[in-house]
């Protein structure tokens, strides 16, 4: 029997006698009609097949079916249980999640051809017979991308959930707001989109203080976003908007000057790096804006999480500002570390009102947590380790194993421009999502982990899937089992056998070494 390459590797897989062979008159039975018709649209294009999608009858004696079960005692939403014979395929889940992973594990079962959007003829369309059983370690498995730094068209963002839906990751992290670009329509403040979203220039991939002489910008419509969270939720990942502040914030103030201490001379920012000026927080405008900007966010994105920033915000405008010092005495607090504890918790109690969670950077730990925010740890693990131990939520995002942006290689010459630290892929393998630092009875607080694609470096949707992948698999991987059946030799030996997959979708991987 030929090796079964699955991309997360499944909690259990017991191989069976035979297989199961699609053809011209196979149907598809569901009780859910919407389901059923998703498998189809998945399975259609390449066989040309007309699977037609029937009501669930007489499921013990039809034959040359895929039949969808809905089934009540799983482990979880996100669990499903998957049996091929000669005769069937029976796929049972207690929730579309469930079944949408189903369905990525059959399109991985079946040859690479499946995948193609063209009509393959010629094949055999043969899925081994077998029982898998499985469901997710982690109920968070992300990837984040930038877009602030660079954009990437609404088509491609599809195109980036379908392979985020494939390896059954159920988060898309979309950082939508940074110093170089603003790139949300609100409706409220147009010069945000108008004068925000564009830069003059950017600085060369290898010389932040030489510059192209190009324009750069855009930004998504709302329209755009809702067709985006749509698409997304249809195939079982949850979009999750990033406003960031107090920090990052430079295209913002350049459309509203007011809303920055020094209040003028604000400039869409053309090179990487931090910025000195961040939003006021001594001017109570600053919050009517981010609250009516969240407002229409909340309108635009049904997460339970919205995700606030928080990360590389200088304190030194705030040391020499009035309002934000008067605001530090008026308030009771220490410092300005403490000022921007008091700013987060701003938004804390205010998404906890409209029933959403706050999640941001470790950085929101400096100065005191919000008493209900969530954590994602990127500067190692210790912020996630603190926050869990004190009872806190956390997402782990470690820069050591989840910094997609890095060098795949040691040579750095070898490779396209990236970020100057190298993150190979033996080593995203070996991310620890849940470090030993927590307590036993405060591990339950690790929600999952994600990848994090920053892409200052990134001007192209070639050149993000070549960062992503390979480097994406391992982390669906490893956010979908348990550290205990980690095997990087076989993982490898299955990552070959898989490429095809990639192929057929037309994503530029990098390719593996030796
Ligand atoms: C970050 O990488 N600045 C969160
Ligand atoms: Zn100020």
């Amino acid at each position: 029997m030929s090796e079964i390459s699955l991309f997360p590797r499944p909690q259990s897989i017991e191989r069976n006698e035979g297989s199961f062979i699609l053809n011209a008159d196979t149907a598809i039975r569901a009780q859910d009609e919407r389901l059923g018709e998703m498998l189809a649209n998945y399975l259609r294009p390449a066989t040309g097949f007309p699977l037609p999608v029937e009501p669930t009858g007489d499921t013990v004696n039809s034959r040359n079916v895929i039949n969808l079960v809905e089934e009540q005692d799983l482990d979880s939403p996100e669990a499903y249980r998957l049996t091929a014979s000669s005769d069937k395929i029976v796929l049972s889940a207690s929730s579309p999640t469930g079944f949408l992973h189903g369905f990525q594990t059959l399109r991985q079962l079946l040859p690479p051809q499946i995948l193609g959007e063209e009509r393959a003829d010629g094949i055999d369309w043969r899925i081994p017979a077998l029982r898998i059983s499985d469901a997710p370690a982690f109920g968070w498995r992300g990837l984040h991308l930038d877009v602030g730094r660079h954009m990437f068209p609404p088509a491609f963002i599809k195109k980036f959930i379908d392979l985020l839906a494939f390896y059954k990751f159920n988060t898309f992290h979309w950082h939508l707001t940074e110093d170089q670009g603003w790139r949300i329509e609100i409706k409220k403040y147009p010069r945000l989109t108008e004068i925000g979203a564009f830069r003059e220039e950017t600085c060369l991939p290898t010389n932040r203080r030489k510059f192209d002489g190009k324009p750069y910008g855009g930004y998504y419509t709302q329209k755009q976003i809702r067709e985006v969270v749509a698409y997304a939720a249809e195939r079982g990942v949850t979009v999750v908007p990033e406003i960031e502040l107090p920090g990052h914030s430079l295209a913002a103030l350049t459309a509203y000057p007011e809303l920055g201490c020094r209040g003028k001379d604000y400039q869409v920012r053309t090179s990487w790096g931090i910025d000195d000026d961040i939003y006021c927080a001594g001017n109570d405008d600053v919050f009517t804006f981010l609250k009516d900007v969240f407002g229409e966010v909340l309108e635009l994105f049904p997460s339970e999480f919205i995700h606030v920033g928080g990360d590389e915000a200088p304190k030194k405008r705030w040391k020499r500002c009035p309002a934000c010092q008067a605001r530090i005495k008026v308030e009771g607090l220490k410092n300005e570390d403490e000022l921007q504890s008091w700013f987060v918790r701003q938004f804390d109690s205010w998404l906890g009102d409209r029933g959403r969670r706050l999640i941001g950077w470790d950085e929101i730990l400096e100065g005191g947590l919000a008493p209900n925010a969530t954590v994602m740890s990127w500067r190692g693990s210790d912020g996630g380790i603190e926050a869990a131990n004190a009872g806190h939520d956390v997402v782990m995002t470690p820069t050591t194993y989840c910094y997609l942006d890095y060098y795949q290689a040691e040579d750095f010459a070898s490779e396209p421009p990236a970020l100057p630290r190298y993150l190979p892929l033996r080593k995203v393998y070996q991310f620890v999502v849940v470090p030993d630092e927590i307590a036993d009875d405060k591990k339950e607080h690790i929600l999952g982990g994600q990848g994090n694609l920053w892409t200052e470096y990134i001007p192209t949707s070639d050149h993000l899937e070549y960062m992503a992948f390979p480097r994406a698999i391992a982390l669906a991987e490893v956010l979908w089992n348990h550290p205990q059946r980690r095997d990087y030799g076989a993982f490898l030996t299955r990552l070959k056998g898989h490429l095809p997959c990639l192929d057929t979708l037309g994503v530029n991987y990098r390719p593996l070494d030796d």
